[in-house]
């Protein structure tokens, strides 16, 4: 496969993404992508909708791949592989790539990969960065999960050393923005409100934190009820809309400075008894400018390697699976043929 084209096609959640990389030895190289979003489909109701989901992702494939084509410059007759996520995510979104998928490839008469969106967030950092450096501990932190994942190999072989017990750290966004009344999706928003506020306002609480707590397990669910008892003690207390209105920066800045102690301060330990040089942060929050400031101060200081991809390859997107198609194509993995179906729960 070196030297070729190979597609990737995301539709786990609200985005619709398309990318296209050209396999080398020195693993995938991005030649384009196209993303669709339905997000503000979404919005007036504070998350998710599964099946404007599935509605929007129809309408958006084929528009997508077009556009993905065009941006990269290449044509259909280039591809010489089709890889697209096959979970973990919502039922009917994940049958649509599925679907869209096994069409293009029977069309063009190529072979299809099912693949792991969560592998994908990580494996879209070695499309900026380059090859991974083996064993290395990856953060991923997005909308559905948080976890610490071990990567003996990309491709082959990541084993799960924690995780969270209650909600995702981007769900945790995405909640205490609804609660605040910031809107769909809370992370980009809070990121933004959080460099204007004062952390040092009120201190709230790190999960799992304590000597006997799990090591590298989190929880978010009190931090969350945290602040809505913080906003709730305001109002009892006669706070008015301008008054609350006036503390929701210096909220937010507390609110991010305890998901990424806990998110960093986990990461470095995990990383310290792994004894791994290397640190991958990936998924939507990973495009959080606190998380990547504070990543870098204590990777650096503890003498680790800290990659981040760029803002636009940590959110959900078509390269990423593009990217981890690439690497499993590279591991030589067998084709997932036509019975391949789309699987919610996929570890
Ligand atoms: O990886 P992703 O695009 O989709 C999933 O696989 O879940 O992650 C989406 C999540 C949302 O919860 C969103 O609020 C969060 O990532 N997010 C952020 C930022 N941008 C997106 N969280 C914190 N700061 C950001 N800048
Ligand atoms: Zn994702």
């Amino acid at each position: 496969y070196v030297g070729t084209v190979l597609m990737g096609i995301e539709s786990s959640c609200d985005e619709t993404g398309v990318g296209l990389v050209r396999i080398t030895d020195r693993g995938p190289e991005l030649l384009g992508q196209a993303v669709a979003s339905s997000s503000d489909e979404h919005a007036r109701f504070g998350g998710v909708v599964p099946e404007i989901a599935s509605r929007a992702h129809l309408e958006a494939m084929t528009p997508t791949v077009h556009a993905a084509f065009a941006n990269a410059g290449v044509a259909p007759g280039d591809v010489a592989a089709v890889a697209v996520t096959s979970g973990p995510g919502l039922a009917g979104a994940l049958l649509v790539g599925v679907a869209a998928a096994k069409a293009y490839a029977t069309a063009w008469g190529v072979p299809l990969f099912g693949v792991n969106h969560l592998a994908g967030h990580v494996a879209a950092d070695t499309l900026e960065h380059g090859p991974l450096t083996e064993p290395a501990l990856a953060l991923l932190v997005s909308g559905g999960h948080t976890q610490l994942l071990r990567i003996d190999d990309l491709a082959t072989d990541i084993t799960e050393i924690g995780s969270t017990v209650d909600d995702a750290a981007g769900e945790a966004y995405d909640k205490v923005a609804r609660l605040l009344g910031l809107g769909y999706p809370g992370g980009p928003v809070i990121d933004r409100l959080a460099a204007q506020g004062d952390a040092s306002t009120v201190r709230f609480p790190r999960g799992l934190t304590g000597p006997k707590d799990a090591r590298y397990d989190f929880s978010f669910s009190g931090l969350k009820t945290a602040v809505a008892r913080y906003v709730e003690t305001m109002e009892r207390n006669g706070a008015g809309p301008d008054e609350l209105q006036a503390a929701v920066p210096d909220v937010c800045a507390a609110f991010q400075e305890a998901v990424i102690d806990v998110l960093t301060a986990k990461t470095v330990r995990a990383a310290q008894d792994l004894g791994v040089g290397t640190v991958v942060i990936a998924g939507g929050v990973a495009a959080n400018r606190g998380l990547r400031e504070l990543a870098e101060r204590r990777c650096t200081a503890a003498g680790l390697q800290l990659r981040v991809p760029r803002p636009g390859l940590c959110t959900d997107n078509g390269a990423m699976i593009a990217a981890i198609g690439a690497h499993v194509v590279a591991a030589g993995a067998t084709p997932s043929g036509p019975h391949l179906t789309g699987d919610p729960g996929l570890p």
